[in-house]
């Protein structure tokens, strides 16, 4: 969604602020724009459309070459794609200038007032309101920059990362932070804020990650950070362990390519250091300070979005079989409006890649508010959801550009295993069945270099099938939720209608789409639920359907069975999920590659959903 970057130093910012956005392109945006001042010198432009838009209206400026600015990357919220509902966003007087990202939910009732006091509003923003209130702050009493934003921000509802400039003071910067990532890279001389580590990496690793609530003042050479009231808060500049180079496409014609080619590697990363194979143990650090008591749930509810949530109930299937818990798993975004039922010795799980999506952090809050244990795991290390869990387990996998999940999903199932394992070690399960599954665990890295063979296989079969508008997925057990996966990201990538079903409900309605024009994915492999899988088989090829399969190598009567079949090596039952998502993350990207779409940026889609 929107991105944030703010440089100030004694670099020339235009380029690193252009350098950020593009970096920031694949959260997904409408709109950007970008303000830089040199002295009483400013350059100020908004563009509809992609960044490469602003890039051209940039250039017109030529030599311009001030040492601070800030930039957005807007995702429409309140009002319409426009340039001027683009940030950033100014005053009447046009010298305070700033990039939100957040609602402010009491804005109306401000504009209001403002306009009664002589403002005059051009965008139909809710941010447009923080632009004026802190000019009017600033200039009816003649006071810094940093009390006018503070005042300001005591004022207003909602959220908000928030980066603010005045023209009259090209050498301060002034950021804020309410449930909206922000983060300040401290370079030697330099700042660079951002909403994304990503677009830090390149000037410096070294960050401090603002709590809500908290301001910082920035100078070239000094900083200070204080809260909404006022008191001073000390923090010190933490190292980014991410490697710019991940963050890079290389030689792959898309990001999401590259990084189904990473899932092996993040498994490896996700696990390493973590199988204590000899004691048929998994060792989970991050969830040391939480270990007797979660060795004592009763109930665990896994709250998550999306691709995420679907890990989720995997995790229900391989939890509930292994260690023996009840597992309970919501969509984050239903949570706070149905009324879940907390018990004294539940625990909640969240589980997200980017740590910011807004409907999982606020299940998270819920679980906190009633006072249960809570537990996460999250790849973006000091995002909200990584800080406000109580214990959790990071992925380790680097940055994720891609708008689809794809390494981040089959790192969430390898440490929903591990989490199986540490759970169920501490409720009954036997040595030798935790050294079963950390075993086979161990093995799977090399069985997913195996499946990458089977590119341009996928390939062909995409090409063949991209014709179709309509598909059902279908599995049963730990392949149900895997039948999910398949149909979410074709039509995220591809824009393909796609159901996922449970095998088992194919005769309770699916099977009236079946026809020669609705090709069926059946994901098949020799489990106990073999045989039943292969009976929806034949009831869809009995009735002129078309199937793909995926299946166990070696089986030989699947391929007489089905149109097409996309052989997975031997695993575990409760493993084969994370085998099966590579060739179901392939065959999407094939198809919508095929179709001609963006698919490292679908449509609609942002990679990190930071508002409800
Ligand atoms: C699908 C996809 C999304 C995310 C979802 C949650 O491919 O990427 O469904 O899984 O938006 O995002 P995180 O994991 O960042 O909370």
């Amino acid at each position: 969604m929107c991105g944030i970057v703010g440089y100030i130093g004694k670099r020339d910012a235009i380029p690193i602020l252009m350098d950020g956005l593009k970096t920031l392109e694949y959260r997904g945006y409408d709109s950007a724009g970008l303000v830089g001042f040199k002295g009483e010198e400013v350059v100020f432009e908004k563009a509809v459309g992609r960044v490469a838009n602003l890039d051209e209206k940039i250039d017109k400026h030529g030599g311009f070459s001030g040492n601070i600015g800030i930039a957005h990357t807007r995702w429409a919220t309140h009002g319409g794609v426009t340039e001027l509902n683009a940030h950033p966003h100014t005053g009447c007087n046009q010298n305070i200038f700033l990039v939100h990202n957040g609602i402010i939910e009491n804005y109306q009732k401000i504009k209001d007032k403002l306009i009664e006091t002589g403002h005059r509003f051009y965008s139909e923003t809710d941010t447009e309101v923080l632009a004026h209130l802190i000019e009017e702050l600033r200039d009816k009493d003649n006071i810094l920059l940093e009390d006018a934003v503070r005042l300001a921000l005591q004022k207003i509802k909602g959220t908000y990362g928030l980066v603010v400039v005045d023209k009259r003071n090209p050498y301060k910067m002034v950021i804020a932070r309410n449930f909206s990532p922000l983060i300040l890279g401290v370079g030697k001389d330099e700042f660079i804020v951002a909403s994304d580590a990503t677009a830090i990496l390149r000037s410096t690793s070294s960050v401090i990650y603002l709590n809500d609530g908290e301001i910082a003042v920035l100078e070239p050479d000094k900083y200070r950070i204080f809260n909404i009231d006022n008191e001073q808060v000390d923090r010190t500049p933490e190292e980014l362990d991410w490697d710019i180079e991940t963050a890079k496409k290389g030689d792959f014609p898309h990001y999401m390519l590259k990084e189904i080619y990473e899932e092996p590697e993040a498994i490896k990363n996700s696990i390493r250091g973590r199988l204590d194979l000899e004691n048929g143990k998994a060792v989970l650090g991050g969830l040391s300070s939480i270990k007797e008591d979660l060795s004592k749930i009763d109930r665990l509810h896994i709250s998550a979005c999306g691709t995420a949530y679907i890990a989720g109930l995997v995790g229900e299937y391989m939890i509930e079989e292994y260690a023996g818990v009840p597992v309970e798993v919501d969509y984050a975004s239903e949570v706070r409006y149905r009324k879940p039922i907390f018990g004294k010795r539940d625990a909640m799980l969240t589980i997200s890649q980017s740590g910011e999506t807004a409907d999982t952090l606020a299940a998270l809050y819920e679980a906190k508010e009633k006072g249960i244990l809570t537990l996460g795991i999250v790849n973006a290390v000091g995002s909200t959801i990584s800080r406000e869990t109580g214990a959790g387990v990071y992925q380790h996998i680097g940055p994720e550009i891609g708008v689809a999940s794809t390494k981040s999903f089959v790192s969430q199932l390898s440490i929903l295993a591990l989490l199986t394992v540490y759970i169920g070690r501490k409720k009954g399960m036997s040595l030798v069945m935790g050294k079963r599954i950390l075993d086979e665990l161990s093995r799977i890295p090399e069985k997913m270099e195996r499946l990458l063979k089977l590119n341009d296989g996928i390939k062909e079969l995409a090409n063949r099938y991209a014709g179709y508008n309509n598909f059902l997925y279908m599995g049963r057990k730990y392949n149900f939720p895997m039948a999910l996966e398949g149909a979410l990201k074709i039509k995220e990538i591809a824009y393909v209608h796609a159901e996922g079903y449970a095998s088992g409900e194919m005769k309770h309605g699916p099977i009236a789409l079946i026809d020669k024009n609705f090709p069926s994915l059946i994901i098949c492999p020799q489990d106990s639920v073999y045989e039943k899988n292969i009976s929806n088989i034949e009831e869809i090829k009995a009735r002129g359907g078309i199937v793909i399969a995926i299946g166990t190598e070696g089986d030989d009567r699947i391929r007489n069975l089905v149109d097409d079949v996309i052989y997975i090596p031997k695993t575990l039952e409760m493993l084969t999920p994370i085998l099966v998502s590579l060739p179901l993350h392939l065959f999407a990207y094939h198809v919508g590659v095929k179709k001609g779409y963006d698919v490292d940026k679908p449509r609609n889609l942002a990679k990190s959903v930071t508002v409800e």
